[in-house]
């Protein structure tokens, strides 16, 4: 029922060689028609003429993050209603490294996740316990505050037109990823949140996961029911692997 989403995070890398390169490889992907929705995240100067090399092809553009501001006074920042103009659908919100390099806490990224929807971009919440709240016993703890203050804010509703992903900290950029069964146990938590609000929107609500998926263990987890795809980081910019991480998803899907 879920039609499942690979989205790429290549993060600070590349470069307008390396992408067109990056790109050419990720289109040799055979999705087929029922296969999952692709999304892939440059940097945002790269933005603009990635979306041209996606142009008429399946693949949909999305950036890594967004300003809470509409426009105006803010140096160095990049508005929702830009990254529509160059053609995004998507942005990636609450990435565990802006929360953790970048000082955003839980309210700002309810405000970017706000400003994203109200141009109509797809937000992708990003949730996750570090490793020291997870041997503490405190992973469902920090997950639901994490998704509540948008919940808190806006209600279940903005889901409709929403991803979440869940990306365990201890999991990113490790090569340690989540079992298939800790990221079901923490994604059925989150739809279940969801579902005391509204049972219908978290049932069609795509939760990815995220943290060292690979084309050797995207199968496994994706085959979990509440896992719903996967949010890709270092896998991400090698062609073949991200390829194969999207037709696992098809094969999923099929
Ligand atoms: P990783 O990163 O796949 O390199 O672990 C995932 C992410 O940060 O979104």
């Amino acid at each position: 029922m879920r039609r499942l989403m690979v989205a790429g995070n290549w993060k600070m890398h590349g470069s307008r060689a390396n992408n067109a390169q990056l790109v050419n490889h990720i289109l040799l992907a055979d999705l087929g028609e029922d296969g999952p929705e692709v999304v892939v995240c440059p940097p945002f100067v790269y933005l603009w003429e990635t979306g041209r090399l996606l142009r008429g092809t399946s693949l949909a553009l999305g950036a890594q993050d967004v300003c809470a501001a509409a426009a105006g006074a803010h140096t160095g920042e990049v508005s929702a209603a830009m990254l529509k103009d160059v053609g995004c659908s998507h942005v990636i919100v609450g990435h565990s490294e802006r929360r953790a390099l970048y000082g955003e806490d839980d309210q700002i990224v309810a405000r970017k996740f706000m400003a994203a929807q109200r141009e109509g971009l797809m937000p992708v919440l990003c949730v996750g316990e570090t490793l020291e709240e997870r041997e503490s016993g405190r992973t469902a703890e920090v997950v639901a505050r994490q998704l509540d203050v948008v919940l808190d804010v806006a209600g279940a509703g903005v889901f409709a037109r929403a991803v979440l992903a869940y990306e365990p900290v201890w999991a990113i950029g490790t090569g340690k990823n989540a079992t298939p069964d800790q990221a079901q146990e923490v994604h059925a938590l989150l739809r279940a949140r969801i579902a005391a609000q509204d049972a219908k929107i978290s049932a069609c609500l795509r939760i990815l996961y995220g943290g060292s998926v690979k084309a050797v263990n995207a199968a496994e987890l994706f085959a979990m029911p509440d896992v719903d795809g996967g949010l890709v980081g270092g896998a991400s910019l090698n062609g073949d692997e991200f390829r194969r991480i999207c037709e696992a998803a098809r094969a999923q899907a099929s």
